[in-house]
Formats: C-alpha cells, structure tokens, sequence
C-alpha cells in the first residue's frame, strides 16, 4: 500500500528503491506515538466537521484495537514491511475500521506527523537523558562524600601539579553532568511545541483547533509558521549536540579512570562487573566499559555533524532527506542514556585506593608552588621564588630526592631562608590542599561547601523530575 498511488498506477516499482527509500525499519519505533497522535487527531477531526460522530468511534475504536495489539506483542513489526509507521498504521487501520480509515489523513501530511512525533520522542527521550544525568551525579557526589579527604596529585598536561582533593576531582564532573542536565532539560523544553496542523507545509484548510490538539497531545505551544513548523529540525540537532557534550565528558572522565586504574597509578580499581579479561594473557582486568564509554563518544560527535550536514542545504520546506534525522536521533539518544547510566554505576563501585593516590603526592613535586609562595610570604618577589624553587627541583631531580628527601644544607645551598617551616610546607600535601581555601578552591572546608551544594542541588533536581513525570 502506499499513500500517493494515484499519480503513479501504471507505474513499475523498482524493489532496489524501495528498499533504500523505506524506514519504517526504523521509525516503527514511533509506533506508540503515532497511535496517540491519530487518536487525538480524530476526534479534532470530528469537532471540524469532518468526520461524524459515528466515524470518530470507528476510527477510535481501530486505533485502539491497534495499540493494545502492538502494546500485547512486542515483535509486531516483525516480517511486517511498509514505507513508513504511518503507511502501516493507515494500512492496518483500513483493516480494523474498514474505508473510513481513507479519512484519517484529511487535512495533514506525514510531514507534520512525522515532525509531531518526532518532537514527542525527544521530549520523552530528553527526560530520560535528565534522570540518566542525575543519577550519575549522584554517584559522582556520594562517593565525594565518603571519600572527602583522600589526597592525590592533580594534574595539568598529565603531568603532576599541585595536590587535591579526590572529592574536589570528583565534583569538577559533577559541575560537568549539571550543566548537562540542564541542557536536556532547555532541549526538552525547546522541542515542546506542535507542529500538526502544519499540514505538508502550506497550513491545514479545516477548522482545527491546533490549540486544542497541543493541549491534548502534552505539548506546551503550537508551532507559529507552518514552513517552520514542517522542515525544522533544530530540535534534533539540539539534542544530539547535548548528548555529544555529555558523552565528551563521559569521555573524558572514562579517560581519566582508565588511566587511575592502570596498575602503575593504581589509585581506583573497576568493581569486576565493569571489567573484562584477556583470552590470552591471565593476569588481565581490562576497563572495556570506560573504554566502550570513549568510543561511543566519537558516534555522537559523528551523528551530530551529519544532522548539520544534512539540513545545510535544504531548501524550504519539507525534503526527504529529513528521513535520515531518524537513525541519528534514536541511536544518539540511545547511547548516550546508556553510557550516563553505565557511568553512574562504574563510579558508584569504584574501589578508591587512598593509600596509593597519598603515595603518588609524594612523586613529582608536587608542592613545589607551596614552597615559592611561603618565599613570598616572607617578601621575595614570586619571581624570584619561582626561579629558586625551581633550581632547588633540578637539585632534587640530580640527586634522585623529593622536596621532602632533601637536607637543610642542600636547601641552604640554593634557598638561604631554608628553615624547619618550609620542609614542611615541602613535606605535606595536605598543608598544600588546606592553603587553598578560597572559593573553589580544593581545600577541606571548601570541598565540604561544594558536596552540601550538590546534595541540595540534587533534591531540587529530584523535585523537577517529579513535577515533569
Ligand atoms: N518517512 C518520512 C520521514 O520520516 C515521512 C514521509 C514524508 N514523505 C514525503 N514524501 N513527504 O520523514
């Protein structure tokens, strides 16, 4: 069956065509939401004036029949083929309600069907992208918490620093999945509005109230221009570019922990659920989740510059190469609700070695600006300071000691002022994270500020939820 039959009947099909030019292989996944739609649109139908009160029952009557029979069988679409989900709800409706079924398309066009559901799906998937969020922040703040203050090198160029907080490490990706949440949530409002009554792209010529049909399909506006409301997929591209954000950083902290977990840093270890062994080498624990989490990011970015690519050039309005918005919509949706929920759970089990990451301050100098802003302190030019400090590391590096190995005399050598106070400052990372108590910064109290935040943070997170469920 096709929608468009007449301007072609005697026509041959080529199956090779047909074949490339289908999707309902993909967009059967609308199938839910193509029934709500017809469903409410029949009875907006009725109010035009174009159906009777008898037809809005039938038509009612089949859709329904319809959805309980796709809701009751999961593998519906199998062995099933049509050009579309709406071609094939038309079909099998002609078969539940008889010809009054030819009605249901009166004064529409799968154009702004297919935008309607479209932006229905992103909604929905939107919202589940939030709670995919959330739930990794959550995890990212509870382990923050209960491991408030393990010390461990931080790093600039992977190269070591200064030292930090492993809970203020875990809140820079909190901040991260924040801004995240609130992304999926601007895109959700942003795909909220009706395109139906768009019809192909000119505007529909019945009465229908499209107030009315967005109030009754969830949506909060009606879309203004109907040439918009038909071609635009910014919504899409709105969602794929927050997915791609989210699976960058989700990239980024995959990274990170892949190399934590190396036995050479050693300072977190993948609970045995997330890891995987060698088919060769026994000893093997690999970190294939976080790995896989970094390799489905570069999909994201892919899918995303193909949606920008694909609407470049479209001239106004509708053109079939929006068919293709759907496979990236659905599998970048997909991916990155799954890697958001996996990474929750990996960071949620991680095994945190304090021991280790303590030990690892105690390599690569990591208290070296410590030492040259105690010189500051006491009236040296930073300069100057950084200059000293500086020689006193290649000192360090040529007798194979650490800031904390080093004498007085070797100090006095290059740092007359060498004293008691400043091997301290040089021998504890712990003084160096305390220094740095202003706002932000890595310090205990202000650590502790920042996992207060995020818990209330959360609660209010939760609270928008549940007002949108
Ligand atoms: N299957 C199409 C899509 O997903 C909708 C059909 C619109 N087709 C058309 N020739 N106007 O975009």
């Amino acid at each position: 069956m096709k929608l468009w039959g007449g301007r072609f009947a005697a026509g041959k099909r080529d199956s090779l065509f047909e074949k490339f030019s289908e999707s309902f292989s993909r967009d059967q996944r609308l199938i839910l939401y193509d029934l709500r739609v017809n469903q409410v649109y029949v009875r907006h139908l009725g109010a035009a004036g174009v159906l009777n009160s008898r037809e809005v029952r039938q038509l009612n009557r089949g859709l329904e029949s319809l959805q309980s029979y796709v809701q009751s069988h999961p593998r519906w679409a199998q062995g099933q083929s049509s050009e579309d989900v709406h071609t094939w709800v038309e079909a099998r409706l002609e078969r539940e309600s008889g010809a009054v079924a030819r009605k249901l398309r009166t004064g529409r066009s799968r154009n702004d069907l297919v935008a309607t559901e479209s932006r229905l799906f992103t909604k929905d998937v939107a919202f589940e992208l939030m709670k995919a969020s959330l739930a990794l922040m959550e995890s990212l703040a509870g382990v923050a918490r209960k491991h408030l203050d393990v010390v461990m090198p931080g790093f600039t160029h992977l190269q070591p620093a200064q030292p930090i907080l492993f809970s203020h490490y875990l809140l820079a990706y909190f901040e991260m999945f924040l801004r995240d949440f609130e992304r999926f949530a601007l895109v959700r409002t942003r795909a909220d509005e009706l395109p139906l009554g768009a019809g192909a792209l000119a505007g529909t010529a019945f009465p229908l109230n499209r107030d009315g049909l967005a109030r009754q399909l969830g949506f909060a506006r009606v879309a203004r221009n109907s040439l918009d409301a038909t071609s635009d997929r910014d919504f899409v591209c709105e969602l794929l570019f927050a997915c791609t954000l989210a699976m960058n950083h989700l990239s980024r902290i995959a990274e990170d922990v892949i190399i934590y977990s190396s036995p050479a840093f050693g300072y977190v270890e993948l609970d045995n659920r997330y890891a995987t062994g060698s088919s060769l080498m026994p000893q093997k624990k690999n970190p294939d989740s976080l790995e896989l989490i970094r390799g489905k990011a570069a999909g994201a970015l892919g899918r995303l510059t193909g949606m920008l690519a694909l609407l470049k050039g479209l001239p106004l309005a509708y053109n079939r190469d929006l068919q293709e918005d759907k496979q990236a919509l659905f599998e970048g949706a997909d991916a990155a609700r799954d890697s958001l929920q996996l990474a929750a759970r990996i960071v949620e089990t991680l095994r945190v070695n304090r021991e280790r990451m303590r030990a690892a301050t105690e390599i690569g100098f990591l208290t070296a600006t410590d030492i040259a802003d105690e010189l500051v302190r006491r009236g040296v030019p930073f300069g100057e300071a950084h200059e000293r400090v500086g020689e006193l590391v290649r000192l360090c590096v040529a007798r194979k000691k650490t800031l904390a190995e080093i004498t007085h005399d070797e100090a006095r050598r290059i740092i007359p002022s060498w004293d008691g106070h400043l091997a301290r400052v040089a021998a504890s990372a712990e003084r160096s994270v305390e220094r740095r108590k202003a706002t932000g910064g890595t310090a205990r109290v202000q650590v502790s500020r920042q996992i207060r935040w995020a818990g209330q943070t959360i609660s209010q997170l939760r609270k928008k939820i549940s007002s949108l469920s």
